[in-house]
């Protein structure tokens, strides 16, 4: 039957209101960022994840000092206890939630315990990542790469989200946020598995915003570029680099906490994503050169998986082949 089609009357008055706010609220967070932070969330119970380092660290003492409530979520138990009793020393509200949370049912229990202590959670921040830096071609026989970026980047938050979105709608209010990079404008070589996940998490991120503009519930995503953080520590040539300070990262951050803007991209996102759209051909060159001028060590089962299919001469990888041989020859010989 036709009369399965059936139309409701929208709501077009909380359009209105939230324009008005969005202004007064980027005004307030430009002229009076503190005053700002401590209105929006003074009182209010914040789930943090990956707060036991790096930005989530510096974000949970500010929003802390700020009068929130902070609910602590990483898997290093004692690094967030040590965390948690800074906050209280200054007078702050934190308690502890440590959690694996690329096992989704510890996500579920993490947010049933959350909620059972506090009765609410408004703000969820989706801080806790995990980044592989691996060219395509060394992940073919690494699938679990895709899966374990996929799992923490994005099952993981969009648990979380599940979990906390029935009582946010329940009281109308809540703000989700959801950490990413800038490498989804940029796409730069080597993140596949990386930004396939926060690709992901940005795509829902969008869709939740659409379908929740007419209520008090407002989606958030940052786009960070290099951070000086732990998890950029182990690629040594962001050593070299001028790279965003984690106090910048952690006012980003406080920044979509006062604002609920959409997105935050800085001017480096914004060149990247003009540049693809304009100029796509241009932009996948200028990434391409980048990429072919680095060398990158493959991981060792890549070596086993080359040997099993290469040709007599053992060379599968034909990019790799012109740096790989200078540097074989010179390991022979000093074996000679
Ligand atoms: N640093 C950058 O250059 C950069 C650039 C763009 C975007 N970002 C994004 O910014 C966010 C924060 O990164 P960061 O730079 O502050 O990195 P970080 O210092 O390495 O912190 C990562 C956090 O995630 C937590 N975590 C990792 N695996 C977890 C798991 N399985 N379960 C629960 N918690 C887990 C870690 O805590 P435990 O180890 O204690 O679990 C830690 O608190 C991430 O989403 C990242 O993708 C960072």
């Amino acid at each position: 039957m036709a009369n399965d089609i059936q139309f409701r009357r929208p709501r077009i008055g909380p359009y209105i209101s939230r324009f008005r706010n969005h202004w007064a609220w980027n005004a307030k967070s430009l002229l009076t960022p503190r005053q700002a932070l401590h209105d929006r969330v003074h009182g209010k119970v914040v789930l943090l994840t990956g707060a036991s380092s790096g930005i989530g660290e510096g974000v949970a003492e500010k929003l802390a000092d700020a009068g929130a409530t902070l609910l602590l979520v990483a898997r290093n138990a004692e690094k967030l206890e040590a965390i948690a009793s800074k906050i209280k020393k200054r007078g702050g509200k934190a308690c502890i939630y440590p959690g694996d949370l690329t096992d989704l049912e510890e996500c579920d229990r993490i947010c049933q315990q959350a909620l059972a202590d506090h009765g609410r959670v408004d703000i969820l921040i989706n801080n806790a990542g995990r980044s592989i830096r691996r060219s395509i071609k060394f992940t073919v026989n690494r699938f679990h790469d895709y899966e374990r970026t996929m799992q923490l980047n994005y099952f993981a938050a969009l648990r979380l989200a599940v979990n906390l979105l029935p009582g946010m709608e329940a009281r109308d209010e809540g703000h989700i946020i959801n950490v990413s990079t800038v490498g989804v404008q940029a796409n730069p070589a080597r993140f596949s598995a990386y930004l396939g996940s926060k690709w992901a998490l940005e795509g829902w991120t969008w869709v939740a915003a659409n379908e929740y503009a007419h209520t008090n519930l407002r989606f958030s995503s940052i786009n960070y570029p290099l951070v000086r953080t732990p998890m950029i520590a182990p690629t040594k040539i962001y050593d070299y680099l001028p790279v965003m300070s984690p106090e910048t990262a952690v006012n980003w951050l406080l920044d979509v906490v006062i604002t609920q803007n959409k997105r935050k991209l800085g001017i480096f996102g914004k060149g990247a994503l003009a540049m693809y759209y304009l100029l796509p051909k241009t932009s996948e060159s200028i990434v391409n050169l980048s990429y072919q001028s680095l060398f990158e060590t493959p991981p060792a089962d890549y070596v086993s998986r080359k040997d099993r299919f290469a040709g007599d001469d053992g060379i599968a990888d034909r990019d790799n082949d012109r740096k790989v041989a200078p540097f074989r020859a010179r390991e022979n010989k000093h074996r000679a």
